[in-house]
């Protein structure tokens, strides 16, 4: 008799994905309101061949270790900074993302948060709810122009792309950084390839679009703020790119003139100052969150995980060392 695979998913996913899994292995789901904690995680995973996590489960040595069987570690996400992929690579377990069925939604969101903030929409708008509007004013909300303006690039990769053909019809001046230099991005795009220190003292926005790896890091700190006069931050990518005490103390002063924040340095924590200041606009982590765009993720993993345990290797590899093995 050939044993079912056991899936295991840390918490229930959009769409139909779990029920196309569920008709070839065994599949359980962490089905609650509250997320999976640590200790649960430990002890439910102990004879899984597949573990389908989220970007907030941190799945290190521990975790991997509790899980001897794990074929493939299959993340909702296209970002695996929660996951320590050199040691499972060591123990030969695949882990895969959710590249590119998320661009769009992304791209979008970081737009969503560049006219936020440059048009003041979030104050406007409570401003209008109080019941404050007592008629047109020639300074009421006046806010920074996004057409004609020059924009920064930090990481010029799907998202980053994707992120600047959008701007089409907005006449941006852009100019970009990231790892390696993209003839394509110049000429299609008209940008100029800078360092991230002058792109801080010469640009209206900069968005973040790199992933978080041990260079990205406080990539960006206090050295960029001091260069910046009245630019807006928007960060879709990940937190701890930027040092946020920083970014506060430049939000408090001036050196920055605001910022549109989808991520944070400790998720789900959210600096309590940051939360009082009133150019900021701040979103939980919903860069991918469209209906359209959560069940494509969902179909990704689920097609990754099927792959592993069929002997097959799945698309969406981002520890590709491990077929040396
Ligand atoms: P991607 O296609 O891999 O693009 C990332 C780009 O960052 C790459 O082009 C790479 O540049 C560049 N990069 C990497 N390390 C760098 C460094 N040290 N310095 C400068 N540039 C560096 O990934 P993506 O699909 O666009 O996603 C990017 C990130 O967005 C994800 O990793 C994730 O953290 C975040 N994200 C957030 C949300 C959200 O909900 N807010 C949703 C989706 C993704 P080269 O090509 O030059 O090597
Ligand atoms: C979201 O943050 C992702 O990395 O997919
Ligand atoms: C504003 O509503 C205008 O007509 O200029």
């Amino acid at each position: 008799m050939t044993m079912v695979a056991k899936i295991f998913v840390t918490r229930r996913l959009p769409g139909e994905a779990l029920d196309f899994l569920r008709s070839r292995y065994s599949v359980e789901v962490w089905d609650s309101q509250d997320k999976i904690t640590r200790k649960d995680l430990l002890s439910r995973i102990k004879d899984i061949d597949a573990l389908i996590s989220l970007l907030s489960d941190k799945i290190d040595r521990e975790v991997i270790d509790s899980a001897p069987n794990l074929k493939i570690i299959a993340n909702y996400a296209v970002g695996y900074d929660n996951i320590n992929v050199e040691y499972a690579t060591s123990k030969g377990i695949y882990v895969t993302n959710t590249p590119g069925v998320l661009t769009d939604a992304t791209s979008e969101l970081a737009w969503a948060l560049l006219f936020a903030v440059a048009r003041r929409v979030v104050e406007a708008d409570m401003f209008t709810r109080e019941g404050r509007f007592k008629g047109w004013e020639p300074e009421l909300f006046l806010g920074k122009e996004v057409t004609g303006s020059k924009i920064g690039v930090i990481g010029a990769g799907r998202i980053g792309r994707s992120f600047m053909e959008k701007g089409a019809g907005f006449d941006i001046k852009w100019c970009y950084y990231s790892k390696t230099r993209k003839p394509d991005v110049e000429e299609r795009f008209n940008a100029r390839y800078m360092d991230t220190l002058n792109m801080f003292k010469e640009c209206d926005f900069v968005s973040l679009h790199v992933p978080l790896t041990s260079e990205t890091y406080h990539m960006i700190g206090k050295e960029h703020f001091d260069r910046a006069k009245g630019l807006i931050l928007i960060n879709t990518a990940r937190g701890p790119v930027v040092d946020e005490r920083e970014m506060i103390k430049a939000l408090r002063d001036g050196r920055l003139l605001g910022a549109g924040l989808d991520v944070y340095e400790n998720e789900p924590e959210v600096p309590h100052e940051l939360r009082t200041m009133k150019n900021v606009v701040l979103l939980p982590h919903i860069g991918s969150a469209t209906h359209r765009t959560r069940e494509k993720m969902a179909m990704m993993v689920a097609q990754n995980v099927d792959a592993a345990l069929s002997g097959k290797v799945p698309m969406n590899l981002v520890n590709p060392e491990v077929l040396k093995k």
